[in-house]
């Protein structure tokens, strides 16, 4: 073989196995790849080759991490295993954000409680820097024992918050009636475990019991099938997984409004839509509309 014949092989192998690793790489959630973390240095480990992210909490400091990549529209799914045992006073949050006064959000919050106690799950969506629509559950499992999936699914009619893909709240797009709906401001993912016992729990009753520190709580196959808001380049749809472009106009089917109402009606804990006392002078105008 001539010598440029073999070059040419080798440069076509490498370019095989390069595109290969691509491929590899981008089929499963890596957080090397895929997040930064924001603070509590060591307390957040990356591990199993960038499968599983712990975080920890110990009497000095939380952690945290957030998605490289910002995101305009999408739907990410992350597994999370909560701090086990007693857990009070702690909370793990998992939401997107984007940055400035005028921020949009979109949260799912994990309030510990004292062994025995359910965690309760806290929501919220903010727009255009305006929250206060808080929703709380409780799950129909216990969150510590095993990982389960919880995902945002944002698109331009939507958001719907899902545990293991059963729906527990839906917020409309009801700009129509002039209630403002996050569209324009790209969002990171972030995440992170920290000391709140000023409030988390039953009301701040229960404090953080610091001789079972460090609290850790685990993550794993994060995914995001999602529309990439690059600085450079105009917006573009990405997944992590296969192809998967349903989320843009996914709704809810009957059955999935059949479970939304399931998990309302015996998992509900709190809903500003149905909190008289704290808004005498009549709810929230998307509050009227939507019946869930
Ligand atoms: C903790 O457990 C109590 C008692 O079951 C419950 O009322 C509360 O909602 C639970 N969650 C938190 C975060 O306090």
């Amino acid at each position: 073989m001539s010598s440029s014949k073999v070059s040419m092989m080798l440069l076509m192998l490498s370019l095989a196995s390069s595109s290969y690793l691509l491929m590899a790489t981008s089929s499963a959630g890596d957080f090397f790849r895929d997040i930064d973390v924001t603070f509590g240095d060591q307390r957040a480990k990356i591990i199993d080759g960038g499968q599983l992210l712990t975080l920890s909490l110990d009497k000095i400091s939380g952690s945290g991490f957030k998605s490289k990549n910002e995101y305009l529209f999408g739907r990410i799914d992350m597994q999370i295993k909560l701090v086990p045992g007693n857990a009070a006073g702690t909370v793990t949050t998992y939401y997107l954000s984007s940055e400035g006064l005028t921020h949009d959000e979109i949260d799912f919050e994990f309030l510990g409680n004292s062994t025995g106690n359910p965690y309760t799950v806290h929501t919220n969506v903010f727009s255009q820097g305006k929250g206060g629509r808080e929703q709380q559950f409780h799950l129909w499992f216990d969150p510590t024992k095993a990982f389960h999936t919880y995902s945002i699914l944002w698109n331009t009619h939507r958001i719907i918050f899902f545990v293991d893909n059963i729906p527990i709240r839906v917020f409309d797009n009801l700009e129509s009636i002039g209630v403002p709906f996050p569209k324009k401001q790209p969002m990171r993912i972030y995440s992170s475990l920290w000391n709140a016992d000023d409030w988390a729990t039953q009301g701040g009753l229960v404090k953080t019991d610091w001789a079972q520190a460090p609290f850790t709580a685990s993550y794993r196959n994060l995914k995001a099938n999602a529309c990439l808001a690059g600085s450079s380049s105009s917006s573009s749809c990405v997944s992590t997984t296969a192809e998967d472009k349903s989320w843009q106009n996914q709704a809810l089917d009957a059955a999935g409004r059949k479970r939304l109402r399931w998990v309302q009606k015996k998992f509900m804990v709190y809903n500003y839509c149905s909190d008289r006392k704290r808004f005498p002078q009549g709810f929230p105008l998307e509050c009227k509309r939507s019946r869930f």
